[in-house]
């Protein structure tokens, strides 16, 4: 057996631990096919948390009710991406059954540009509508899965959201569901860009349970034939601290030390150390690329607390004005760094952050 671990963004883990019934009202929605709360869902979460994951899994959830899918990243151009996608699909639909996804398509009918032209826009509509209507008599459906919609231009969402809305008005059978980070996609919601978007069933992910991670990892060894103890095995998992990724890449050093000898407390440890080392140069690192030497002497200064910071301690620290703190705060929670923790507060949004900050970041 080769190693099970998929420590990359968006790879599908070999088991999803902590996520029971998430998908639940989403599944329950598909059953009904319109009009069904859970056929409009948002998952949220930090970076690394399985936003993408959770994306996948309602994507072959669909799949597997005979629904087509619809997979799209909010870069630019999504939207006449999308109305490309169901132009073909439409075409197709006659040769052969849905219980497909459809990625990657060629531009044709629509422009790239993001705001589509007033006739484009009809086009959108009566795509959607030939193929909902399609679908219909099929009995399945259409799912539009969108990923990282923080990053989504606001005149894409706000059609996509006010033709979505068209369409469950029509009781047609539309499924609807984004991924994004927390405080931007509250941002989103609450700028009124797209007002029905609020109704949709929000699900922030959180860390998996430290026990499910260590039954995860036991059940993954004894399947590959690796002796894997009991208090090793949670062990592991408590290095993880239940952080999605971290299960990724604590498990995959883990099966290489166990390829390469026993799984000694000498080589959980090393693995855990391995996994650290890669989570700070692929998580931290990438997400501190962008910050700029103040947002640094403003991540450093939270760094100095063990828990949530609270944001005029930080300005004393950092000798600055209220309305500066403000704006680098801001600056940060857009970037997922930092959360806020109730009214003035911040924390680090990535594991792992502080520790790193404290010993190669000095004030
Ligand atoms: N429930 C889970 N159990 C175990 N591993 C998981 C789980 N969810 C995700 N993972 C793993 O965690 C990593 C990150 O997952 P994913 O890319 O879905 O996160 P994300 O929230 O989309 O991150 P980003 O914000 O960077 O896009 C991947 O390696 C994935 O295999
Ligand atoms: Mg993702």
């Amino acid at each position: 057996m080769q190693n099970p671990f998929r420590p990359t963004a968006g790879a599908t883990p070999p088991v999803i631990v902590s996520r029971h019934g998430i998908l639940s009202e989403f599944e329950y929605g598909l059953t009904i096919r319109s009009g069904a709360p859970g056929l409009l869902t948002i998952f949220t979460g930090t970076r690394g948390i399985g936003k993408t994951v959770m994306l996948s899994a309602a994507e072959e959830a669909a799949q597997a009710q005979g629904w087509l899918v619809i997979s799209e990243t909010a870069t630019a151009g999504f939207m006449a991406r999308i109305g490309e996608a169901m132009r073909r699909a439409f075409e197709e639909l006659g040769e052969k059954p849905s219980g497909r996804r459809i990625t990657g398509v060629t531009l044709a009918g629509f422009g790239v540009t993001t705001q589509l032209a007033p006739e484009e826009q009809v086009g959108w509509r009566e795509a959607g509508e030939k193929l909902l209507n399609a679908l219909d008599t099929h009995g399945t459906g259409l799912a539009i899965t969108v990923d990282e919609v923080h990053a989504a231009d606001r005149g894409e969402i706000a059609a996509l959201a006010a033709n979505v809305q068209h369409f469950i008005r029509e009781g047609l059978p539309i499924a609807l569901v984004f991924a994004g980070l927390p405080s931007a996609v509250s941002d989103l919601l609450n700028e009124g860009v797209a007002t029905f978007l609020r109704r949709a069933d929000r699900i922030d992910l959180h860390a998996a349970s430290v026990d499910e991670t260590a039954d995860s990892y036991a059940k993954l060894f004894a399947q590959g034939g690796h002796s894997l103890e009991p208090a090793l095995a949670r062990a592991a998992a408590e290095a993880t601290g239940g952080y999605p990724f971290l299960i990724q890449l604590v498990g995959y050093s883990l099966w290489q030390e166990a390829e390469a000898g026993p799984l000694t407390a000498d080589a959980v440890g090393r693995a855990i150390a391995a996994a650290r080392r890669r989570n700070e140069r692929t998580v931290i690192e990438a997400a501190l690329s962008t910050a700029s030497a103040r947002d640094m002497d403003f991540l450093a200064a939270m760094a100095d607390d063990d828990g949530t910071s609270e944001a005029g301690e930080i300005g004393r620290r950092m000798a600055a004005s209220p309305s500066l703190v403000g704006k680098y705060r801001a600056r940060l929670i857009d970037a997922g760094l930092v959360e806020p923790a109730g009214y003035g507060r911040v924390e680090f949004a990535i594991p792992g952050l502080r520790e790193y900050l404290r010993s190669r970041v000095r004030r």
